[in-house]
């Protein structure tokens, strides 16, 4: 006979695995696998060795994978030839192996959807001629560079090339998509006073600066079923500018929101490196959380689950202070947010998700950077 399981960690399960349901599309439990670029899909193809990393998470219970993010079909999405694209006929026939394959292991899964607009650097495949675009040609420490503005045409081609991923995911067996307005990337640029300051309608004040993502978030919205849902992932941070914001205040923010939760995002997922970290000064809610109560949409949270050593012993039960995995389990079961993406822990460990559900944490494998090294 097997020994019952510590008190808190049948709490764990219990919590993490009730169904949600996204605008339909009922993801099993609350546990999401981070888009996380693995840079191993020679000429943008993902090939089996991608299906059985993703299938084996999938395999051991992560509710909902987030791919990499994977380039739409505009010469100056991406710059490596190795990094996965949504677009091409041999691309989309992988990813459609990708996503029969993570289906077949019981899972959901979205791919992210990506422009990297102005961190483009002149010169790198797959298209070396293309230039590096953005809502004023500026790179994230405000340098010029070789960055181009973009005209208007520049901007409908991109709206067309994210409506044609995502209509391409829909087709292949998908069960939806994450737009990657995060990081510093382009829908992110034109969300950024430091990077957008264009003086039309795509730029100004906080409203105005949410408009490119708006309409591609409308006319995905538009093309796609009624019931195929869309996730807009968005951060605070940047990269090279982790202390960067967009909004300083929970009016601030529902300004950025509103418009694309009434576009047609059906899930948000907010992006920040420490989920226990409160947004602003005078409430704990993360940044999940108050787009939760400001949208009212379902959200998903991340950074640094499952990586403090606290979360670890907590887990497995080992005297240490469980403040950290019951913070947590207490703000999902709260409501505060919905979903809580796992990254770099699920990178380490394919089955972290059906340890933490079966309550064999003593088994988790703590995080080594070596795991980037390869696709396991
Ligand atoms: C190797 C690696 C690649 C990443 N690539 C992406 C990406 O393609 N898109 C994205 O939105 N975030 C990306 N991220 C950020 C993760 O999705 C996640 O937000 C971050 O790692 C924090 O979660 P964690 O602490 O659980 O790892 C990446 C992170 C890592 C470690």
């Amino acid at each position: 006979m097997t020994a019952p399981a510590p008190a808190h960690t049948s709490r764990a399960a219990q919590v993490l695995s009730r169904p949600l349901s996204i605008n339909g599309l009922t993801v099993s439990n609350r546990i999401v696998m981070a888009p996380m670029t693995r840079a191993f899909s020679p000429g943008g193809v993902p090939g089996a060795d991608v299906a059985s990393y993703y299938s084996r998470r999938a395999a051991a219970g992560v509710g909902l994978i987030v791919t990499e993010g994977t380039y739409v079909g505009h010469d100056s999405a991406g710059q490596s030839d190795s990094i996965p694209r949504f677009h091409g006929e041999e691309q989309l026939a992988g990813w459609a192996k990708v996503a029969e394959a993570v289906h077949a292991a019981g899972g959901k899964i979205v791919p992210q959807l990506w422009h990297i607009g102005m961190v483009r650097q002149a010169g790198q495949p797959p298209y070396a001629d293309a230039p590096a675009v953005g809502p004023s040609g500026l790179r994230l420490d405000g340098s010029a560079g070789s960055g181009k503005e973009m005209t208007q045409d520049d901007l409908d081609d991109v709206i067309d090339a994210f409506v044609e991923a995502a209509v391409a995911a829909e087709r292949i067996g998908f069960d939806g998509v994450e737009l990657h307005g995060a990081h510093g990337y382009l829908l992110d640029q034109f969300l950024w006073a430091g990077t957008n300051r264009r003086t039309d309608a795509y730029g100004g004040d906080l409203v105005a600066r949410t408009k490119f993502a708006t309409e591609i978030v409308a006319a995905v919205r538009e093309a796609v079923s009624a019931s195929f849902p869309i996730i807009f992932r968005y951060s605070q941070w940047k990269q090279e500018a982790y202390d960067a914001r967009l909004a300083e205040t929970p009016e601030e923010l529902e300004a950025l929101l509103a418009p694309l939760a009434a576009a047609g995002v059906d899930a948000f997922h907010a992006s920040t490196r420490r989920y226990w970290l409160p947004e602003f000064e005078g409430s704990d809610l993360n940044l999940a959380g108050w787009t939760k109560k400001l949208t009212g949409k379902p959200t998903i949270t991340v950074g640094s689950v499952g990586l403090d050593g606290d979360f670890l012993r907590g887990f497995a039960g080992e005297g240490a202070p469980l403040k950290s995995v019951d913070d947590l389990l207490d703000r999902l079961e709260g409501g505060e947010f919905d979903l809580v993406a796992v990254g770099r822990a699920l990178l380490q460990d394919p089955e972290w998700a059906a340890k933490v559900l079966a309550g064999r944490t003593g088994e988790l494998k703590a995080y080594d950077a070596a795991a980037l090294g390869s696709l396991s």
